[in-house]
């Protein structure tokens, strides 16, 4: 069964054929990324406006590459949550347009739980240009899954497809969304994530103290105050009080003040997020654990709960970590062995709601 999934929620405009829910035939991203550094995140109205431009491109780029026409095509898969709501609006009337005009069966897919299903991906085309680094094996269930991207901070416990516990999650901020923020104080660029990861290499993890979070769930998470820590220290470093203006900050950090802050900052999230990780594993023993989303792309985290988890662990590419429309058409595939696709007619966009509270959701 052959898959064309469309991501459109935020920043990257997506396409991609995956076959099974398993051999990925193509894999189109246009990203926003240049368009947004210039104003340090993304804004949604350019995005919305970028993605108006660029789906229809990357939709005939995916079946292009893949070697596929339609008539090859089973279905179709889009991201219709969470997300910005004019950059999901996009996405989901091209689906829509086209599942009506070529007679195909859509598949609504939330991008959260698409994320954890970049771990189902095990085999590629052949004929790819690029081709990448993909895990041996699919994870099995019972399935830990550590999602960190820009909105979301979770651990869950798949216990099969579609059926699974929300253990614990932000109550704050989202640790890629933390990133972004403590970037933007040192004066690095956006996305944070990768800048951070690229910058924390050359710095002292150990230069500032600066806190873990302690909550009644040990499996939720907390980075503001992270975040806010990480401000004072550099306000600290600099002899500069609470009323000095934040963003005027980092043009006064030295190059290695800036790399020891991100490092010491990336020690203190990564070891958060590998911490509760390997409690929850040693609770409840699942057979397999995962990582997800933007964040899971960080090296330092990779390295970090390889060494800590006492199972062995295998990664999706980078590539498939941060947004694409691989793991749409990926998800779609074991959402299409056990639901009916919705009407196109009817489909509508869900900017917040939380991928326990989907249709084939079982808690
Ligand atoms: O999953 P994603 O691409 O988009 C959302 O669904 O939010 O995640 C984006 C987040 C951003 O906060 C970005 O800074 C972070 O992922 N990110 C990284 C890395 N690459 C992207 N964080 C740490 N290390 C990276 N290499
Ligand atoms: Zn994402």
């Amino acid at each position: 069964m052959k898959i064309l999934g469309i991501e459109s929620s935020c920043d990257e405009t997506a396409a991609s054929v995956v076959e099974d829910g398993t051999r990925l035939l193509s894999n189109v991203i246009n990203s926003q990324i240049d368009i947004h550094a210039a104003y340090g995140g993304v804004v949604p109205e350019i995005a919305a406006r970028s993605h108006i431009e660029a789906i229809n491109p990357a939709i005939e780029q995916a079946l292009k590459e893949a070697n596929c026409t339609w008539d090859d095509i089973d279905a179709i898969a889009v991201t219709y949550a969470p997300g910005l709501i004019g950059s999901l609006l996009v996405g989901t009337l091209a689906a829509r347009t086209l599942a009506i005009l070529k007679n195909k069966p859509l598949y609504p897919i939330h991008h959260v739980e698409a994320h954890v299903y970049a771990n189902f991906v095990t085999q590629q085309s052949p004929t790819l240009a690029q081709q990448l680094t993909l895990p041996s094996s699919q994870p099995a269930f019972p399935m830990l899954a550590l999602i960190v991207s820009g909105g979301h901070t979770q651990l869950v416990l798949f216990r099969d497809h579609g059926d699974y516990e929300l253990l614990g999650q932000t109550q704050d901020d989202a640790v890629g969304e933390a990133f972004d923020k403590v970037a933007k104080i040192i004066g690095l660029p956006y996305p944070g994530g990768v800048s951070i990861d690229r910058a924390a290499p050359d710095g002292n993890r150990n230069a500032f103290p600066l806190p873990k979070a302690k909550l009644q769930n040990p499996y939720d998470f907390s980075f503001s105050g992270l975040k806010t820590a990480t401000l004072r220290a550099v306000q600290r470093e600099l002899g500069k009080d609470i009323t000095f203006p934040s963003h005027e900050l980092a043009g006064l950090l030295s190059e290695s003040q800036r790399n020891d802050f991100a490092a010491s900052f990336q020690r203190v999230a990564v070891e958060t997020l590998v911490d509760k990780a390997v409690k929850a594993y040693n609770d409840l023993l699942p057979a397999s654990v995962v990582i997800a989303g933007g964040v899971a792309a960080s090296d330092a985290l990779r390295r970090e709960l390889k060494e800590r988890l006492p199972i062995d662990i295998e990664y999706a590419p980078m590539k498939l970590c941060t947004d694409n429309a691989v793991m749409i058409a990926t998800l779609a595939y074991y959402k299409a062995q056990r639901v009916e696709p919705c009407d196109p007619y009817a489909l509508e966009v869900m900017p917040s709601i939380s991928m326990t509270k989907t249709a084939w959701a079982k808690e």
